[in-house]
């Protein structure tokens, strides 16, 4: 990384630690959102590792590293910027109709982490497509899509599929009603991923749920259904489900760090069983170079992060592809793609 990048991201170091994660969170999000979208960040040319040896193809989705900014944010201008900051692609969220989202707070600290009572507020299917059309970047950009029936989703997936570049049906949101409830009846996934696979000819991607209590219904029904269905991307996975009294559902979702060894070890028990038929997104408590690695290395062939990004800022990106880069120079590999599941790396 050049002088430059370094003093970004150190900058950004200090605010977050001076600032951001020291004034209460109804004024550090705000101040934060704020300041990403008017700060000419994109403007210096420091975030971007272009290398054909980042490059990796997730079943036909084609990514130039495999850095993913996940799901979280609703507003374009954020979206837009984000996909200027290095990443090998960026998601964004909707549902069929627009959505509020829960009442404030809807994010709190937790540990190194957070936990947020999200409840998907994006601007509904209609606002979205205008949205998605006019959002520009030389990355692929997807949408997170949860619903409260099989419909609403196939509905979603069907009107934003020409307007994005891939999408993840989302089955673990523990923010809204209806986020879990396939885990319930978890056969009734088969007809979600038949249909979706109908609506759309762009990748799909399913996100599971997290948690011991999901990992058999992941393991026995959800992944293999998907397969069956012919959707070979799962992207393991949400936030963990928490009792949070200071939400009004009193509970919430927690992200950060704390969820890096599960992350590690589903991916890696994904890998042992069904590493042949999909690929892999590690998410969840990603936030450093050699955790991304570490992913990769137990069976992922991307990775995704939201808390990483609010803690250590917009040069994440860009740590992670070089580090990466210097690994594959050291054991003399020739792509990221071999890395996948080489433990012994
Ligand atoms: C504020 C917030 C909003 C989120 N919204 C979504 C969403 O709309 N759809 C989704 O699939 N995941 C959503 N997530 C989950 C993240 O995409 C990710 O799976 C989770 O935060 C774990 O990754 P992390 O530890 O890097 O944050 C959200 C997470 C946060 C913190």
């Amino acid at each position: 990384m050049d002088r430059l990048g370094y003093a970004v991201d150190n900058l950004y170091g200090f605010f977050h630690y001076t600032t951001l994660s020291r004034l209460p969170e109804r004024l550090a999000v705000p101040l934060g959102r704020w300041l990403f979208k008017r700060m000419p960040l994109e403007w210096f040319d420091i975030y971007d590792t272009r290398d054909e040896r980042l490059e990796v193809d997730l079943d036909g989705l084609k990514l130039p590293n495999p850095v993913i900014l996940a799901a979280c944010y609703h507003d374009p201008k954020i979206l837009e910027k984000a996909m200027r900051l290095g990443f090998g692609a960026v998601v964004g969220k909707a549902t069929r109709e627009p959505r509020e989202g829960n009442p404030e707070p809807t994010i709190l600290r937790k540990g190194k982490g957070f936990v947020n009572s999200d409840g998907y507020q994006n601007q509904g299917v209609e606002e979205l497509k205008g949205i998605f059309r006019e959002i520009r970047g030389d990355i692929p950009l997807g949408v997170s899509i949860t619903g409260d029936s099989i419909d609403d989703y196939l509905y979603v997936v069907g009107e934003l599929g020409p307007f994005v570049d891939f999408m993840e049906l989302n089955l673990g949101c523990p923010n809204t009603d209806y986020g879990l409830s396939f885990y319930s009846k978890p056969e009734r996934t088969r007809d979600l991923f038949k249909g979706a696979r109908m609506c759309t000819s762009k990748p799909l991607i399913v996100k599971v749920a997290r948690g011991e209590r999901y990992s058999d219904t992941n393991f026995g029904v959800i992944v293999p259904n998907a397969i069956r269905e012919g959707i070979r991307i799962i992207d393991h996975a949400n936030t963990l489900e928490v009792e949070e009294p200071r939400f009004h559902r009193g509970i919430g979702a927690l992200s950060g760090p704390e969820l890096f060894e599960d992350t590690k070890g589903n991916v890696g028990n994904l890998h042992t069983e069904f590493g042949k038929d999909i690929r892999i997104i590690a998410t969840g408590g990603i936030d450093d170079p050699g955790k991304a690695y570490r992913a990769m290395r137990r069976g992922a062939s991307a990775v995704g992060f939201i808390t990483g990004f609010i803690t250590e800022g917009p040069m994440l990106p860009r740590r992670i592809n070089e580090y990466i880069i210097e690994r594959l120079k050291e054991s003399g590999i020739k792509n990221i793609q071999d890395v996948t599941g080489a433990f012994w790396l």
